[in-house]
């Protein structure tokens, strides 16, 4: 009997969704030890709606607090708030490796950056030629080229944004926050600044374009399939940035191409900065490239939103923005006035200013990514139970930088005497606090290489900007417009009026 070509289909569909049912229900089963929402056991769906919302880091949060420390987000993926864990992964002689999460990170697809690069053995290689030159003690120039765009800031807010009782002129601070800290990170990666403060403008929509493209990215992150299609040799042309560009990351490759131009071949410049250094250590011309896009990406959005917060969460709690210009003014009166700037050795002997830091740090971490490291051949016994290998096991940042177990019942406001209290304490309480509050740069053998940038650039921001200027929100039902996207912070709407605090303004020198 012929069959008919309708009945032939039929049987396909039948079979096809049998196929689907036996993979979902084996999907299912592979990690169902773990609870978490379920209709994340088996579909990617719970994942893609909070990356629509851009409510990741606070979902994950949610959900270990729901459902445990060690729960079930996708049919391969798994999300922890528990420190040890992330350490465990992360260890210097760890055997997992990192997840293609990463590759959404990618600018290149010839060649692969520090932070996308999965390769362990080439991590490692690329990391040991980059440590010295991020370690700062090679580069002479870091805290003056600081100091120089932080000042390149004061000049514009007393040009532009002081405000009196005869003149009124708000301004959004966290897009000033964006300008300082691209200028500053271009200052130290490229020799000079880019120029955002001097011209007071988003340069070549380089703000507008970062906007723009990261919610396609973390779309990567989340379905890394997308991310393999824009490989394809025909879309991998048109997706990616070239150093042509006109405008967005395009652009700032093609500065960086022409900067690391001058410092290879015959007529090349020497210059013992953090570019010189690299160099130094063995890196090529392409890589070289590479890593100081990199540094520019790393390096903005990170610092901008640790400066936010400490402009919003200590205008809006008096007490502590009052103990802290205490300190300031202290340390200041003592001065000697060598450099207009504090310099980093003074700031790191104040107490106060440095609780604040580690603070601002905790209550809002600035890189909240998934970042999921991939379980190793053979499986690992995580919380007691067989986790199968392959499985990615994601970071929940506000889990572990707003535990109660560590921070105790007070975790999720911000109060920086929490850290002098558990110095008095001491012992094992204050170990466990500074352990887990570490953990906002990452650790081990993926640490971020800009930690000390970091914490040198923010605690002299944050110390120079209070000890000079009062603020008040312009409208506080409203404070600032804060969005998460593929881990990051894109934050705009800090509307404040600034005025010079009289106390200092005879003791400060002119700029
Ligand atoms: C407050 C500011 C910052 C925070 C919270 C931060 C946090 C992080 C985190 C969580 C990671 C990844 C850890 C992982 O993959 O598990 C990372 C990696 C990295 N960060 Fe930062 N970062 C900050 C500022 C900077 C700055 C200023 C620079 C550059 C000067 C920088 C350069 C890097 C680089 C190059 C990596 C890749 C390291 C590697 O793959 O081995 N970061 N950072
Ligand atoms: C991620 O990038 C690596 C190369 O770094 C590649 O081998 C892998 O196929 C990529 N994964 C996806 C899902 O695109
Ligand atoms: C951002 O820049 C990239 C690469 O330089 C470009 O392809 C893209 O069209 C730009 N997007 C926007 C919204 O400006
Ligand atoms: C905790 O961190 C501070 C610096 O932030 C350091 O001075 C102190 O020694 C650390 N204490 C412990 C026990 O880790």
């Amino acid at each position: 009997m012929p069959v008919s070509l309708s009945s032939l289909y039929s049987l396909g569909v039948v079979l096809t969704l049998a196929a689907g049912v036996v993979h979902l229900f084996r999907s299912y089963l592979r990690l169902r030890q773990f609870p978490g929402p379920s209709i994340a056991s088996c579909t990617k769906l719970w994942m893609m709606r909070s990356t629509l919302r851009g409510r990741m880091h606070l979902d994950i949060a949610d959900a270990c607090r729901k459902y445990g420390h060690l729960v079930r987000i996708g049919p391969n993926d798994l999300v922890t708030d528990d420190p040890k864990i992330i350490r465990r992964m992360s260890a210097v002689r760890s055997p997992y490796t990192r997840s293609d999460w990463y590759n959404a990170t990618a600018f290149s697809h010839k060649l692969n950056h520090v932070f996308c690069e999965r390769d362990e053995q080439r991590h490692i290689d690329l990391r040991n030629k980059l440590i010295p030159g991020y370690s700062g003690k090679e580069n002479l120039h870091l805290e003056r080229s600081i100091d120089e765009q932080l000042i390149s800031l004061f000049k514009l807010i007393r040009n532009e944004y002081t405000s009196t009782i005869r003149e009124f002129s708000p301004v959004d601070f966290a897009r000033l926050c964006q300008f300082l800290t691209l200028d500053i990170i271009s200052a130290v990666a490229f020799g000079e600044p880019m120029g955002f403060l001097e011209h007071n403008e988003d340069l070549h929509g380089y703000i507008a374009n970062q906007t723009a493209m990261l919610p396609i990215f973390e779309w990567f992150s989340t379905l890394p399939i997308l991310e393999k299609v824009m490989r394809l040799p025909g879309i991998s042309k048109l997706a990616m940035p070239t150093p042509q560009d006109t405008n967005g990351a395009g652009l700032l490759m093609g500065v960086a191409r022409k900067i690391v131009a001058t410092r290879y071949g015959p007529d090349k410049k020497v210059r013992r900065d953090m570019l010189g250094s690299f160099i130094s250590h063995g890196l090529t011309q392409e890589e070289a490239e590479q890593e100081t896009v990199l540094q520019i990406f790393a390096g903005s959005d990170t610092t901008a939103t640790t400066i936010r917060t400490a402009v919003l969460f200590l205008i809006t709690n008096p007490p502590v923005l009052n103990k802290l210009q205490i300190e300031l003014d202290a340390a200041h009166s003592l001065r000697h006035l060598t450099t207009p700037i504090l310099t980093y050795d003074e700031a790191q002997k104040l107490p106060y200013l440095q609780a604040c830091v580690k603070e601002c740090l905790r209550i809002w971490p600035p890189v909240v990514g998934l970042m999921q490291k991939v379980v190793p051949p053979g499986g690992d016994t995580l919380d007691g139970k067989f986790v199968p290998e392959g499985t990615q096991i994601g970071y929940s940042a506000w889990g572990v930088h707003r535990n109660p177990r560590v921070y105790r019942v007070d975790a999720e406001i911000f109060r920086p005497e929490r850290w002098l209290e558990a110095e008095e304490e001491g012992g094992e309480r204050l170990l466990a606090m500074n352990r887990t509050q570490e953990l906002v740069f990452g650790s081990g053998r993926y640490a971020c290489l800009g930690k000390q940038v970091a914490l040198i650039e923010v605690s002299k921001a944050i110390a120079e900007i209070f000890l000079r200027y009062d603020f008040v929100l312009v409208d506080p039902s409203r404070p600032w417009q804060s969005v998460q996207r593929n881990g990051l912070f894109l934050q705009s709407e800090l509307m404040v009026r600034i005025s010079e605090r009289q106390i200092n303004a005879d003791r400060l020198q002119p700029l």
